[in-house]
């Protein structure tokens, strides 16, 4: 097996976790014998300061290229000021776009040996395993928009969410899919007693449910999906939902596991897949070493599952890394009083070697 890899390090946190996930995945290919080729490129604030925009045309043509990206993160406070089209979470939203990257994947699933870790009590979270999968490339994220002068009194903006009925079914399509692979249960997140987008959604839902008859279709309106998410996350098995609630309710989920810095995610569409942690660029623990390196680690095992057809591969990496947890290590993020904390170079290398040792 022979892949290119377009790798984006990104801000902040980002080239710190991608240097330890690139590391793991140079151990999966030694022991599989596969042939992997990085292609590093730029983008976000580190393509802004080398080339003026956050998404140069050559990283978009490289990834496209590519058989996956493998991404850390983008954002960068230096940057807030820019005016709206250049700043650096244009680079994500933009290769989201060009990639064509409807469905993104994001399993949150709580580790046993971090469940103390966890904001909830234990009997809230234990069990807790579910999959969000987000519309990614429509709503209001790329609906029309107008920016407006703050200083100015009469001043008004707005964003619109939109969506295509051929849009949402094939985001449906997807989730659809992974219930019936999963535990058969299928959570639809909306607004439909306020938005109209929502009632559209809904209605495709109901129409494509009699299509999957071993599936169990719920909805829930979005307030009480997030509190449902605290009450008893354990409730969910396949949560689909729109971008924007999408991008809410995936931060909210994923803490309930101990910390964001666990999850990893994959964004798919009809060509290139990207993978990349859900969390943000954390600028203010970047270039100390204290990142989790985890939920980037993680999102090369998806990368491995969904863009190179190496399921092995993927859960040889997965099992290292609740091999590595169950021995008691941890970083910064994720330990308790008393533990002391591995650098995020030093949890990479962990993982690396409990591949080797596989
Ligand atoms: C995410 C992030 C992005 C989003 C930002 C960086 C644009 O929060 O992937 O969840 O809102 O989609
Ligand atoms: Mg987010």
């Amino acid at each position: 097996m022979k892949a290119t890899i377009a790798v984006i390090g990104g801000d902040g946190i980002g080239p710190e976790i991608v240097g330890a996930a690139q590391k793991v995945m140079e151990a999966v290919a030694a022991k599989k014998g596969f042939s992997l080729e990085f292609k590093p490129c730029l983008a976000g604030g580190a393509a802004l300061d080398a080339f003026g925009v956050p998404l140069p045309q050559e990283t978009i043509d490289i990834c496209r290229s590519a058989d996956a990206v493998l991404l850390g993160a983008v954002g960068d406070p230096k940057w807030d000021t820019v005016e709206p089209s250049r700043r650096p979470e244009k680079a994500i939203l933009g290769l989201r776009k060009e990639l064509g990257l409807f469905a993104n994947l994001r399993p949150i699933k709580v580790f046993a040996p971090l469940i103390g870790r966890s904001p909830l009590k234990e009997s809230v979270v234990g069990g807790t395993d579910l999959l969000i999968v987000r519309e990614l490339t429509g709503g209001i994220y790329f609906g029309e928009r107008q920016e407006a002068d703050p200083a100015d009194p009469a001043a008004s903006a707005y964003d619109v969410e939109a969506y295509s009925a051929p849009e949402i079914k094939r985001i449906l399509e997807v989730a659809f899919k992974a219930a019936q692979g999963r535990r058969g249960k299928l959570t639809s997140i909306d607004k439909a007693n306020v938005l109209a987008s929502s009632r559209l959604w809904r209605g495709i839902v109901d129409n494509m449910a009699a299509d999957y008859a071993g599936v169990q279709v719920e909805h829930l309106y979005v307030d009480n999906g997030s509190m449902q998410l605290i009450l008893r996350p354990s409730q969910f098995d396949v949560m689909v939902t729109n971008n924007i609630f999408g991008d809410i309710l995936s931060d909210e989920a994923a803490v309930t596991t101990g910390s964001i810095g666990l999850l990893p995610s994959a964004s798919l569409g009809s060509g290139t897949g990207l993978y990349e942690p859900i969390h943000g660029s954390a600028p203010d623990i970047a270039g100390q070493g204290k990142a989790n390196p985890i939920g980037t680690i993680l999102s090369a095992a998806m990368l491995f599952r969904y863009s190179l057809q190496q399921e092995e591969a993927a859960q040889l990496i997965e099992a290292a890394v609740e091999r590595v947890l169950t021995a008691g290590h941890r970083t910064a993020d994720i330990a308790a009083a008393g533990d002391t904390p591995v650098s995020t170079e030093q949890m990479g290398d962990l993982i690396v070697a409990a591949i080797k040792e596989a």
